[in-house]
């Protein structure tokens, strides 16, 4: 696989694309990034993306370069690849420095782009449903470091996903300190109940996905009912179907689930145990809503 790194401008392969030591990201993960991938070679959800991008930055006051500037540097990157289709990880440090944590002490942000092939989660996944964990590990309460901000900042995540391999499970979900279902571990979690699909809100602590947007806006397009609420984990036990929602899975159902640090751990079958229809459904609706080129 052919990575592609455009480190400040130039367009090196990874072995030549060296970050020195002092950079904060390194240092503290002190950065912010997006992860985007490209659709018939063109970003999905660019702008979006960028806003993102531009909320994480200011929630950790990080001065971005140019917005231009990325977009031309993402552009050059992708075209350099010759990917027919492509992952693309945009990150920006906060630069380098003399030790110490102040962010006065930084540079100047440093851009990297990073593009390879596209590689999607093998369809054997969305056939059998993912076996996901509930896991001891906590989501950040938002007034540490604010999920809603996507930064370098990565361990918590790095943590679930650990506990949940080390149980067999595929990936995490996490609860926030009031016991209540936020997200997985990259990724944002559904529910459905009666024809009703159920996601947390916002505002409890969680990343603003943009595949779990767009899966709320073709599923009202549809007139199925989508609530945002806050929820324990009785409800996945009771649930018909769970499913996340990404930019590399897209939807992808789960059928399992483990409760770890609990006396019946499981893993216990999500409705029938099988991939439920509002899973297939919704991935059917937001991909032709991708193919009608509703890319922005
Ligand atoms: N992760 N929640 C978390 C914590 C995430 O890291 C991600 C994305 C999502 C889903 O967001 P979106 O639909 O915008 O991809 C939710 C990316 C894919 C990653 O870090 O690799």
């Amino acid at each position: 696989m052919s990575i592609l790194v455009n480190l400040g401008g130039r367009l090196l392969p990874p072995e030549q694309a060296l970050v020195p030591v002092l950079d904060r990201g390194f240092l503290y993960g002190d950065s912010v990034y997006e992860v985007l991938r490209t659709y018939a070679g063109v970003p999905f959800a660019l702008s979006q993306h960028l806003d993102r991008l531009e909320g994480s930055a200011s929630r950790i006051g990080l001065a971005l370069p140019l917005r231009s500037l990325i977009e031309t540097e993402i552009a050059r990157t992708l075209s350099a690849s010759g990917n027919a289709d492509s992952y693309i990880r945009v990150m920006v440090t906060r630069g380098e420095g003399t030790f110490g944590l102040a962010p006065s002490l930084s540079d100047e942000p440093r851009l990297v782009i990073l593009v390879r092939p596209l590689e999607l989660p093998a369809p054997e996944l969305y056939a059998r449903g993912l076996h996901l964990a509930i896991v001891p590990v906590r989501r950040n309460d938002p007034r540490t470091l604010d999920p809603k901000a996507k930064t370098g900042n990565y361990l918590n995540s790095v943590l679930a996903i650990a506990q949940a391999r080390a149980a067999g499970a595929d990936d995490a979900i996490f609860l926030d300190l009031k016991d209540r279902i936020t997200e997985c571990s990259s990724a944002n979690i559904f529910f459905v109940k009666e024809s009703v699909v159920v996601t947390p809100p916002l505002t409890q602590g969680l990343l603003a996905g943009i595949t779990r947007g767009r899966v709320i806006d073709v599923a009202r397009a549809a007139k199925i009912l989508v609530r945002e609420e806050p929820h324990g984990t009785g409800a996945l036990t009771q649930a018909d179907e769970v499913f996340v929602t990404s930019t590399l899975r897209e939807v992808m159902p789960v059928t399992r689930l483990t409760f770890l640090g609990e006396s019946a751990p499981g893993p216990h079958a999500v409705g029938s145990g099988v991939p439920g229809p509002m899973a297939l459904r919704l991935r059917e609706l937001f991909r032709a809503s991708v193919a009608r080129g509703e890319m922005q």
